[in-house]
C-alpha cells in the first residue's frame, strides 16, 4: 500500500520510519506499507501529486475540502489518513460521496496536550514569558509579574473527553476545585468533578480550559457575550481548536481587562503559520500580532501534541489504520 505523506517535518519521518520497523507493521509484501514523504501540505494545488498512491497522510493544517478531495478521487486515492485527532479540515460529506474513507488518531497521548494546557495556564498566570526576557536583559525587578495561586481556586473544564479528563486530573493535583461542562458526563470523573451548566462554569472559574472539538455548535463559543459572563481576572486556555474563540471578541475582552492571562496553543489565524518560520515577514492585519502585543497573552504554535510518546503513538495508530483499511478490517478510528 502506497501512502503519500504531506507536510513532512524531520520528526514526522523519524517517528514513522521507527514505527515501520515494529514487527506489527513488517508484513508480507502484499500488505507492505510504503511511505513517500513530501514537504508541501495537502491542498488543491498539491493534491494531484497523489497520483498512483492508495492513501494520503494529512495533518491539522491540511486542506481536505471538497476541491482537494475531488482531485484525490480523480487520482485514485481511496483513503485519507489523518495523523491527528481533529478532523474539522476534512469535508466528510464530499469524502463520503466520493467513497474516500477518512481515518484519524482519536487519542494518542491526552496527557501531552493536557500538560501543555497547564503549562500555558501557569506561564500566562505567572508571566513566565516576560520573566524570562526580563532576566536576560538584567532586569531583576518583579513589576508586572504578579499572578495568583491555583491552589483552592476553581478550574472550569469545557469538554471532558480524553484530554479534558487528563486536564481535570492535573487540576485536582494542584488542589483546585474542578467543575466542568460537557454534553456528555464522563463517568470516570464523577468522584471529583462537578458537572455544571456552561453558564455556571463560565461565571465561576478562575481557570477556564477548552477541550471540546470544533463543530457548528462550538464555533465561537467564547465570544463577547460569554466573555462578559466570566470572572474578572480569569485565565483562559485554548489547546483545542482556534475557532472555538472569536479572536476579535477576545481582543475586546482583553481591552475590557477581563483576563488575568490568556494561553493559546491554537488560534484562528494559525493555518498559514503552523510549523512555519515566518520570522522575516511583516504580518499585516494579523489579529495574532495584536494578541501578542498584550503582556499577559502567551501563544504557542500547536505544540500540545508534541512529545516523544505522542509522536510514536500517532505513527503506530496511523500505520495500524492503513493496515486495517488495506485488509478490510473494522476500525473505530474511521470518521464519517
Ligand atoms: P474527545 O473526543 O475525547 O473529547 C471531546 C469532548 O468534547 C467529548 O467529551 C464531547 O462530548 C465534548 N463535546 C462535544 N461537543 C461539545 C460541546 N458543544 N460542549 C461541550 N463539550 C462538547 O477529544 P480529545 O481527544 O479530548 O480532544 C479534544 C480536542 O483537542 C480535539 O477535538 C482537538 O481539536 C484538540 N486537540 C489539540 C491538540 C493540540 O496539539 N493542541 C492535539 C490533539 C487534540
Amino acid at each position: 500500500m502506497r501512502i503519500l505523506f504531506y507536510d513532512t517535518k524531520s520528526y514526522d519521518s523519524k517517528s514513522f520510519d521507527e514505527a515501520l520497523e515494529n514487527d506489527r507493521f513488517v508484513t508480507n509484501s502484499d500488505t507492505a506499507l510504503e511511505i513517500e514523504y513530501i514537504k508541501p501540505d495537502l491542498e488543491p494545488r498539491t493534491a494531484a501529486l497523489a497520483e498512483g498512491f492508495d492513501a494520503v497522510c494529512a495533518f491539522v493544517s491540511s486542506d481536505a475540502g471538497a476541491e482537494t478531495l475531488h482531485i484525490l478521487h480523480d487520482k485514485g486515492v481511496k483513503l485519507v489518513l489523518l495523523r491527528c485527532a481533529g478532523y474539522n479540515n476534512v469535508d466528510l460529506d464530499t469524502a463520503g460521496r466520493l467513497g474516500i474513507r477518512v481515518m484519524r488518531v482519536p487519542g494518542y497521548s491526552p496527557e501531552a496536550v493536557a500538560e501543555h494546557a497547564m503549562a500555558l495556564a501557569l506561564a500566562a498566570n505567572r508571566r513566565l514569558h516576560k520573566a524570562y526576557n526580563k532576566v536576560r536583559e538584567n532586569d531583576f525587578s518583579l513589576s508586572g509579574l504578579m499572578g495568583f495561586n491555583f491552589y483552592e481556586k476553581t478550574a472550569g473544564i469545557i469538554g471532558t473527553g480524553k484530554i479534558g479528563a487528563a486536564m481535570c486530573r492535573i487540576c485536582r493535583g494542584f488542589g483546585m476545585k474542578v467543575i466542568a461542562y460537557d454534553v456528555y458526563e464522563n463517568p470516570d470523573l464523577k468522584d471529583f468533578v462537578n458537572y455544571r451548566p456552561l453558564e455556571e462554569v463560565l461565571s465561576q472559574s478562575d481557570l477556564l480550559s477548552l477541550h471540546c472539538p470544533l463543530t457548528d455548535s462550538t464555533y465561537h463559543m467564547i465570544n463577547l457575550e460569554t466573555i462578559r459572563r466570566m470572572k474578572d481576572g480569569v485565565i483562559l486556555v485554548n489547546t483545542s481548536r482556534g475557532a472555538l474563540v472569536d479572536t476579535n471578541d477576545l481582543i475586546e475582552g482583553i481591552r475590557l481587562r477581563k483576563f488575568g492571562g490568556v494561553g493559546l496553543d491554537v488560534y484562528e489565524e494559525e493555518t498559514n503559520n503552523v510549523f512555519e518560520d515566518r520570522s522575516d515577514e511583516i504580518l499585516e492585519h494579523s489579529t495574532t500580532a495584536r494578541l501578542l502585543s498584550f503582556p499577559h497573552v502567551m501563544i504557542t504554535s500547536h505544540q500540545g501534541f508534541f512529545t516523544r510518546e505522542a509522536l510514536m503513538a500517532i505513527a503506530e495508530t496511523t500505520l495500524q489504520n492503513a493496515i486495517d483499511f488495506d485488509q478490510g478490517r473494522e476500525n473505530n478510528n474511521e470518521v464519517h
